[in-house]
């Protein structure tokens, strides 16, 4: 297969499920789901990892995706669990649901698909404008590692969750880092036993560094609550594999 054709990981929702797998975030974001009740909006949702399990809970949810696949793949899970989620085919750079959350999830450094600065100001001030006042902002992105965008070539185990080994395993490798753009280049390989799994293209991510987010929320008008080093709760410090974020929108918003 060429390049140019390879399919991404959100062309192959199945794949994706068996590499991600249920993992500390969602406890994470349920606890706080309960602290805010609903709606709830989970931006890049995926295959429902979470918007399902909220769903399941009683919350008002609505699902946004830019991927048809992954999207197609939550709504036969959620009609499979009898769940009830509002899932919409959108672009998080650039929605306008009209309505207003709660709580705005962006999971699973989702965010880092984000690359460019223009995009992630619009991504921030459009959840700004879809937040009740006082309501929620929570996300996670990777804390970079300085070490590992310095060393192209390194190949990593997935580390963010644990995959279902007897199905499926993934390795990364970085193989080109901008340090201008801050846009790291990352080739997934995935190996099943018995199973022929596609290559799937290279992935672009943005490295967001810790001073920048709370400095871009601020300029969306959120107010940084807390931040976690890791689903723990853990403080964040310079080591942390995640940041974590909950920021706050103006309770006299109008
Ligand atoms: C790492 S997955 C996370 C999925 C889900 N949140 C989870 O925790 O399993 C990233 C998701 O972001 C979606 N995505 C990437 N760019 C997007 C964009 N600009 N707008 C909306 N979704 C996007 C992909 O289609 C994919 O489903």
């Amino acid at each position: 297969m060429s390049r140019e054709h390879c399919a991404t990981l959100y062309d192959l929702p199945s794949l994706y499920d068996a590499v991600v797998v249920p993992g500390p975030c969602e406890s994470f974001y349920r606890k706080l789901a309960c602290s805010t009740g609903g709606p709830i909006l989970e931006l890049a949702c995926g295959t429902g990892r979470l918007t399902i399990p909220l769903a399941l809970e009683g919350h008002e949810v609505v699902g946004l995706d830019a991927s048809y696949p992954m999207l197609r793949a939550a709504r036969a899970k959620a009609e499979a669990k009898r769940a009830k989620v509002e899932f919409v085919l959108g672009d998080m750079r650039r929605f306008d649901l009209g309505r207003y959350f709660a709580l705005v999830i962006v999971s699973c450094n989702s965010l880092a698909h984000i690359t460019a600065n223009e995009d992630i100001v619009e991504c921030l001030s459009r959840i700004a404008r879809h937040l009740v006042p006082g309501g929620l902002l929570a996300f996670d992105v990777v804390n970079p590692s300085m070490r590992d965008l310095a060393q192209c070539g390194h190949t990593a185990e997935r580390s963010e969750t644990e995959p279902d080994r007897s199905y499926v395993s993934g390795s990364k490798e970085l193989i080109a880092y901008d340090p201008v753009q801050q846009v790291q280049i990352l080739k997934w390989r995935f190996e099943a036993l018995g199973r022929k799994i596609p290559p799937v293209a290279p992935m672009r991510l943005r490295a967001y560094f810790p001073q920048e987010m709370p400095l871009r929320l601020a300029l969306a008008g959120l107010e940084l609550a807390a931040r976690y080093g890791d689903f723990d709760g853990r403080r964040f410090i310079g080591s942390s594999p995640n940041q974590i974020y909950v920021a706050r929108a103006a309770r006299n918003a109008s």
